[in-house]
């Protein structure tokens, strides 16, 4: 074995560096969180070949002082915090002093800084680790990082990069996520000299997820807004029925941080549940706030998890905010018979704007930055105003569309929350936390089909295909589905008499006779004991044989055969982490739903029952598999169809 040795400082800080940048998008983060840092209101991200052979960070922050620049770039270096007890308290995203050392460790990197107080700047550049020059130079206010050949000397991990374009979308989704988590600052993406986002810094958090999500999402937004001692939550959730096929569209941010955190993804999905179907996560922009001493955000180099010391009660209180949020707006599925084909057109049209494409490109800052050096070497007084935001370039110009139906609903619940100038326009979030909005409940909402003091109101037409119920009331047309709206209210009675538990079983004769397979009957061992909470009574009858002798009380045509082995090939997916809670939901919503197959025709007196349990419900609006009970369609929408409105 050779001799033991410590490794040289070059070596280790490459090996260090791995840690902290993985792929150019880390890089991008590092910089642009030392921007944020660094107080900057506008921060412009230039990258070509996906960030892997340049990467421009310019931002109009506080600069570095000349002679801390090679400061900077040492290991555990940072102005940030003192000692270890400052970590309670930081307020900054860096403290951890490693992002330059690791980036210029694996990269040749170029840095112009200039504080206020100086009266030049300086030029400092640094390859692999090693200063290769340093000289005094005329620049503008802030700092602009150049971070050329990633991984040039490290090619073991240069060949894990993919393609440029993916790499280039992993920066683009960082970034969107920085502007969401800084609406006060004004961010601009240039790809390949492309401009790809540019946000105003207006503080506005709905025009920032306009410009980043469309008009799609931002029309279908629900505000929330709440806090306590230890934390203060606002942003926006989405409608469900926006809801997205996987997590990337939660997006949260604790004390203006972008992180992954399963608790907080649990709250927001706990909050949805039962709005959404099955496999499908809702869309949130949520800002949270806590009070440091009651996070650990130094659990990882990433700085992308944090560890909570009052999860419960965070868990509590988001998923509540959340929930309310939702119950406050009756989530009734507009029709719009037009719609889909003129979104997508749309959503085309709105993209090619956001992209920037057929727009001027805003002029980027280094160019600014270019010209204030040459002034400064001329007029010898160096110093540009700071960047100014670019009112110009802004969609302010392009209000959201005036003859948009669905923005402009002239009835319906829609409308208080989707005017356009307030998707525009709305109040920023910053300023609604100075001065405290009163609660949404105090505005003025259209009357509710599912209100105790709607249903003298209800005018009930008759069913359609065996199925559906037509309901006029208020200006629209509600469709009921008689068999998801039945279901509800089975599964919702079916857990109240659990709570209760006033659970009966009803016997059956003759009983049902199942033949299990290997798989089944080990599964119906497993579960044996939430089939018989629920009511159900099954005994084994030698050899594969099962009999069920009773089934739970309330579920009427219940028809068992077929269904405790569809329960049985369901639980099958379950991979072993579901709560008790969950396990008892699945076999109670899938035993209501097989009851109320049988059920096709029921009468009038029988639809006023069911509408009148259904409005006693916390959520009658889906069924519990995450479909919808009632839809609805506006008169305005009937009377576009005919022409009778343009
Ligand atoms: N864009 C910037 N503007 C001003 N100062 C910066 C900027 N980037 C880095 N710095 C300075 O360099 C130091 C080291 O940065 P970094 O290695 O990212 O560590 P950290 O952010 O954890 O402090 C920071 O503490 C800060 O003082
Ligand atoms: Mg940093």
């Amino acid at each position: 074995m050779p001799k033991i040795e410590i490794l040289d400082q070059q070596t280790i800080d490459k090996i260090a560096a791995g840690e902290v940048i993985e792929r150019p998008s880390s890089v991008v983060k590092e910089l642009v969180e030392n921007a944020i840092d660094a107080k900057a209101s506008a921060i412009t991200v230039e990258i070509k070949e996906g960030g892997i052979s340049f990467i421009r960070i310019t931002d109009n922050g506080c600069g570095m002082e000349a002679e801390q620049v090679p400061l900077a770039f040492l290991r555990h270096s940072t102005s940030k915090i003192r000692n270890v007890e400052d970590l309670l308290t930081v307020s900054s995203l860096g403290f951890r002093g490693e992002a330059l050392s690791s980036i210029a460790a694996v990269a040749q990197v170029e840095l112009i800084t200039k504080t206020v107080s100086d009266f030049s700047g300086v030029r400092y550049v640094i390859e692999g680790g090693k200063e290769k020059s340093s000289e005094e130079i005329g620049a503008p206010e802030g700092t602009t990082f150049l971070v050329r050949n990633l991984f040039y000397n490290t090619p073991a991990r240069k060949k894990f990069l993919k393609t440029p374009q993916t790499e280039a979308g992993y920066i683009g989704d960082l970034v969107e996520r920085l502007a969401l988590s800084h609406p006060e600052i004004s961010f601009k993406l240039i790809v390949n000299n492309q401009p790809k986002l540019h946000t105003s810094g207006n503080s506005n958090l709905k025009e920032v997820i306009y410009h980043i999500y469309g008009r799609d999402i931002a029309a279908n937004l629900i505000e929330v807004q709440g806090e306590n001692e230890c934390f203060s939550i606002q942003g926006f959730i989405g409608k469900p029925l926006i809801s997205r096929g996987n997590r990337n569209f939660e997006n949260y941010f604790i004390n203006g941080r972008y992180i992954k955190s399963g608790l907080i993804a649990k709250c927001i999905e706990e909050g949805y549940k039962s709005f959404v179907m099955q496999h499908k996560y809702p869309f949130t922009v949520l800002h949270i706030s806590i009070n440091g001493s009651l996070l650990d955000v130094n659990v990882h180099p990433t700085k992308m998890e944090l560890r909570f010391s009052n999860g419960e009660e965070i868990y509590q209180f988001l998923t509540q905010l959340i929930r309310e949020a939702i119950n406050r707006n009756e989530l009734v599925y507009q029709v719009s018979l037009e719609r889909e084909q003129e979104e997508k057109a749309r959503h085309k049209q709105e993209k090619k704007e956001r992209m920037g494409s057929g727009r001027k490109a805003p002029e980027p800052f280094e160019a600014k930055r270019l010209q204030a050096v040459k002034q400064s070497i001329r007029k010898d007084s160096p110093y540009e105003p700071k960047y100014e935001k670019p009112a110009a370039d802004f969609p302010q110009t392009e209000p959201v569309s005036q003859t948009e139906p669905a923005l402009q609903e002239p009835s319906g619940q829609m409308a208080p929350e989707l005017a356009a100038e307030e998707i525009m326009f709305g109040p920023s979030p910053h300023k609604t936390a100075a001065q405290p909005k009163p609660p949404a409940e105090t505005k003025k909402q259209p009357p509710k089909l599912l209100e105790e003091a709607s249903r003298k109101a209800h005018k009930i037409i008759g069913q359609l295909f065996d199925t559906y119920w037509l309901v006029e009331f208020d200006s629209q047309l509600y469709i009921i589905d008689q068999h998801a709206a039945h279901e509800k209210v089975l599964y919702e009675r079916t857990l109240a008499a659990l709570k209760q538990k006033e659970f009966t079983s009803q016997v059956i004769y003759p009983p049902i006779l199942l033949t299990l397979n290997m798989q089944e009957e080990s599964l119906l061992k497993k579960y044996m004991p939430y089939f018989q909470k629920l009511g159900y009574e099954i005994e084994h009858f030698g050899g594969k044989e099962y009999s069920v002798t009773a089934v739970p009380g309330n579920l009427f045509g219940l028809n068992g055969q077929e269904l405790v082995i569809e329960i049985l090939d369901s639980l099958a997916d379950f991979h072993g982490r579901e709560t008790p809670q969950m396990i008892t939901e699945k076999i109670a919503s899938m035993s209501c739903k097989a009851a109320v197959k049988g059920n096709q025709s029921i009468s009038r007196p029988e639809v006023e029952a069911l509408i009148g349990e259904l409005l006693t419900l916390e959520n009658p609006y889906h069924c519990p598999h995450g479909r919808p009970t009632i839809i609805s369609m506006t008169k305005y929408e009937l009377e576009k169809k005919f022409k009778r409105v343009l």
